[in-house]
């Protein structure tokens, strides 16, 4: 079977000889077309650490990152970026987007690094903010909607280039309840429907009750992991089970 993304052996280490410390240890995980996969654990356990290293943005000190076939840790820098910004979607938790454009700006910036063609792009980045119920909203700029509205323009900005993989850290962490659910509940409507891969990083269960599976980190290691995709029962049920599940990696 092969992976969208996988990582083989990753070791990241910081410090001196005698003095060094795993931010990652012997990390293998394997993320699957149409998964969502959420990572929780700890402050300072290593998810954004390994967020980076999946990402490229950071390289492991040891072990591989294959994105659709390619070892991306072996990438120079020129094929790095274009790799990252042809195959890999970002969302983050404060949407990072520019004032100064419009919303459907926003989701074609991503298109300015990328060299492919750009016919049809247009339509496309409304068609993603209509599917993202906010084609009306297309040419306000970030600081005049809603944080939910501006997470759905930053989701759409992640979606423009048909990335193989959407990277997503607390990407509901500055939105109110109400609207997280809606954003999340949008986040796993494109993993069932529209088969996109999706490997989110978060402390909140809530949050990671959205997702297909959830793998544990504890110090720089991948702890335990718990497969919700195929569970019915209610989301309350699910939640209580991943606190449980994070108590256990905890205590
Ligand atoms: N550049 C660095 N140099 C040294 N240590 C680092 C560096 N970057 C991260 N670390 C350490 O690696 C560990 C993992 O950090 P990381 O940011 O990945 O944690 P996290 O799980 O994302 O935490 P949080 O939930 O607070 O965002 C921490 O102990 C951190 O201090
Ligand atoms: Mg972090």
């Amino acid at each position: 079977m092969s992976f969208v993304l996988e990582a083989k052996s990753i070791n990241k280490i910081y410090g001196t000889h005698d003095n060094q410390f795993y931010a990652l240890k012997n990390i293998h995980l394997q993320v699957q077309k149409g998964e969502f996969l959420a990572i929780m654990g700890a402050s300072g356990s290593g998810k954004s650490t390994l967020l980076n290293v999946l990402s490229g943005l950071d390289k492991p000190t040891s072990g591989e990152v294959i994105l659709d076939n390619i070892d991306i840790t072996k990438a120079g820098d020129a094929a790095l970026t274009k790799i990252r910004s042809e195959n890999i979607g970002f969302i983050f938790q404060f949407f990072n987007l520019l004032s100064i454009l419009t919303a459907e700006e926003n989701v074609l910036l991503p298109l300015l690094l990328s060299k492919r063609n750009k016919n049809g792009l247009k339509g496309k980045a409304k068609e993603l903010l209509n599917l993202l119920g906010i084609g009306h909203l297309h040419s306000a700029h970030p600081p005049n909607i809603s944080g939910g509205q501006q997470q759905r323009v930053a989701i759409a900005r992640a979606l423009i280039t048909d990335p193989k993989i959407i990277l997503a850290d607390e990407p509901t962490g500055s939105l109110d309840s109400k609207t997280s659910k809606e954003i999340l509940g949008i986040l796993r409507y494109f993993c069932d429907t529209l088969h996109h891969s999706m490997v989110m990083v978060t402390h909140d269960a809530n949050v990671a009750s959205y997702a297909h599976r959830i793998v544990f980190m504890e110090d720089g290691q991948l702890v335990d992991e718990l497969k919700l995709k195929d569970k019915q029962g209610d989301r309350k049920q699910v939640i209580t089970e991943i606190t449980n599940r994070i108590e256990g990696v905890l205590s």
